[in-house]
């Protein structure tokens, strides 16, 4: 679609998106003090710092920073980019999509795309056909019935299996019309090493569908019956299958992570499976690779509590110490169940039953906890060298934690498992905490002037938002410099709008800033209930004020120096210069200060 078509449904949507009525899709909004206040659904919390401003269908919140118009909220709330946020709202609107002409190549990659599903779909039932239906099925489903997988279990997922046979679902798909190189596109067939033609990838093995989070069967896990190896095999990466972004049984998931607001992350195909069939539904599993971010964020869609429950061997709490920081850097909450009996939760929950899992979920560690006890676990207690290698790096965990006295606490906990002092362990995290906090310090002065200059960068940003006009003398009179970085991100936009005569607003705000000046923008805008124009120009002047005032001190008190520097090497013209140069700028200061 073109551009000025595009523009014109983004302001379409845009003018019918109410952002009470968006927002209140989500979550509660109470109206006190003039306005609508939540619990931010950003960050936890337990005071409300979340606030709308319905009139310029914007949000912010004073405790974690986010800030945006309507579709920032609903990209933020759905994990979705900005971009799908607005045709998510113009479909909840009812919208339609500006349609748009798919060129040639789009049509192709759409239909091979439909085939290699459509290949997948039948291959699926072809497996589950044999798994339920043929005598040479039985043997897998009496594997599966000793697991304890019930008939209930096997057509939820679908689960089948691979015929012992080179070609059966060759043959078959052919009839169906596919051709070898698009059964190799999928992976359901190999490439025959010697010779043409191809093979069957699975034999003789119970057969795993893996969907995508609408259902569609786009791989398969096939796992071997006896002990042997390799116990998996799994579809090759294909155009359809990309490990990094799939989640195994998320597509079934989703409703159970909605009602309990929380995901179970696994590491086996049969763990989840068990877990199911056990009664417990929110369970997903990777698909034997690493956790990504981009498994967090497809989580995060649907809730931001996750629980990692891996196997209980070293692997598997190793994964887990790797997983921890990636969940935690997309912004979710996360804890970990080490499973107590039995090397994975199929196995626990087979043996003790769905309360006891429960259970464990319940009891799941905050992560700081799960690190802690992972490194005492390790730690060699024995040897001095262990001990203080292992007080090391636990120092900055604890430094992770936002309360004073669970910190101290956890010393205490520390000393005894490391049989330490607990003294000489408060004195350790004293000195780490300081040398710490120290080095913040010096990247960050808090001089009151830092908090005037950010207070008057608001105020006018605030007013130049509503009239453009002061942005010319803003910039006459101040130097672009003295404001900060957002805030001179934010003027930059303004003045880019001027040039293209056009009124800034949240739209163009969202395309042109980045996220930390956009939000910024919010704050400045949702800021004070009751400003009235008038006292929008009253802090836009005392702010011109305030700012003029930073930049005449520092010039006078350059002028000063220079005046002692000349005054010492005995220049006296050029003292001169700079005595008078420094008086005029004192009596420029002390007229901003009459007033
Ligand atoms: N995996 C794999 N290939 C292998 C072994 C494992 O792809 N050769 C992946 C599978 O996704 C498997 C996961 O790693 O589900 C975890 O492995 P494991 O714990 O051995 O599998 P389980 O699903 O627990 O299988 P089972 O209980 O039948 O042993
Ligand atoms: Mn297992």
């Amino acid at each position: 679609m073109a551009i000025a078509e595009l523009d014109e449904f983004v302001n379409k949507v845009r003018e019918r998106s109410d952002i009470y009525a968006v927002v209140s899709r989500y979550i509660a909004l109470n109206f006190k003090g003039g306005r609508y206040w939540a619990c931010c659904p950003f960050h936890n919390e337990k005071t409300a710092s979340f606030t709308i401003s319905p009139d310029k269908g914007m949000f912010y919140c004073f405790g974690c920073h986010q800030g945006g118009n309507v579709f920032k909220f609903i990209s933020l709330m759905e994990n979705i980019s900005y971009f799908d946020a607005i045709k998510l709202q113009a479909e909840r609107l009812g919208i339609a999509l500006p349609s748009r002409k798919k060129t040639p190549a789009e049509l192709k990659l759409e239909q091979e795309r439909k085939s290699l599903l459509n290949i997948m779909t039948l291959t699926q039932e072809f497996y589950h056909n044999s798994l339920v239906k043929t005598v040479a099925g039985e043997k897998c489903r009496k594997y599966l019935a000793a697991r304890g997988i019930t008939s209930g279990v096997i057509d939820k997922f679908k689960l089948g299996y691979a015929p012992d046979s080179w070609d059966a679902l060759t043959k078959t798909l052919r009839s169906r019309g596919f051709d070898d190189k698009q059964l190799l596109a999928t992976g359901v067939a190999h490439d025959k090493q010697s010779g043409a033609g191809v093979y069957d990838r699975m034999r003789d093995r119970m057969i795993i569908p893996i969907a995508d989070i609408n259902g569609n069967v786009v791989g398969f896990g096939g796992r071997i019956l006896n002990e042997g190896e390799p116990k998996y095999l799994n579809t090759p990466e294909t155009a359809i299958f990309i490990k990094g972004k799939l989640l195994f049984g998320l597509d079934k998931a989703t409703r159970a992570i909605n009602a309990e607001n929380c995901a179970v992350v696994v590491e086996g195909y049969m763990d989840a499976i068990s877990l199911a069939s056990a009664g417990i539904e929110n369970v997903v599993a990777t698909l034997g690779t690493a956790f990504s971010a981009e498994h967090a964020k497809l989580l995060m869609r649907y809730t931001r509590r996750i629980i990692l429950c891996y196997d209980s061997d070293e692997a598997g709490q190793r994964a887990t110490m790797r997983a921890l920081p990636i969940i935690q850097n997309a912004g979710a909450e996360v804890f970990v169940v080490a499973v107590p009996d039995g090397k994975d939760p199929d196995e626990f929950v087979r043996k003790h039953g769905k309360a006891a899992f429960e259970n464990l979920l319940k009891n799941a560690l905050p992560f700081v906890d799960y690190k802690i006890q992972y490194i005492l676990a390790r730690a060699d207690v024995l040897s001095t060298s262990g001990r203080s290698k292992a007080l090391r790096s636990l120092l900055p965990i604890l430094s992770e934690i936002n309360d004073a006295v669970l910190q101290i606490d956890y010393c205490r906990k520390i000393a005894a498992a490391l049989v330490l002092n607990e003294s000489a362990v408060l004195d350790e995290w004293r000195k780490f905490s300081k040398s710490n906090s120290s080095g913040k310090t010096i990247k960050k002065p808090t001089v009151r002037d830092d908090d005037i200059i950010q207070r008057s960068g608001s105020a006018i940003i605030k007013k130049a938002w509503h009239d453009g006009d002061v942005l010319s003398y803003v910039l006459a009179t101040l130097p672009k410099e003295i404001f900060i970085e957002v805030h001179r991100e934010i003027l930059n936009y303004f003045e880019k709008c001027r040039e293209m005569e056009k009124h800034p607003s949240d739209i163009s705000a969202a395309e042109e800033l980045s996220a930390e000046a956009n939000a910024e923008l919010s704050r400045i805008l949702t800021g004070e209930v009751n400003d009235s124009d008038e006292l929008i120009s009253m802090a836009y002047e005392n702010s011109i004020k305030a700012l003029r005032r930073i930049v005449l001190k520092a010039q006078y008190e350059k002028a000063r120096r220079e005046t002692e520097e000349y005054l010492k090497s005995g220049d006296e013209a050029a003292m001169r210069v700079a005595f008078q140069k420094s008086l005029e700028i004192q009596k420029e200061l002390n007229k901003l200060m009459i007033k």
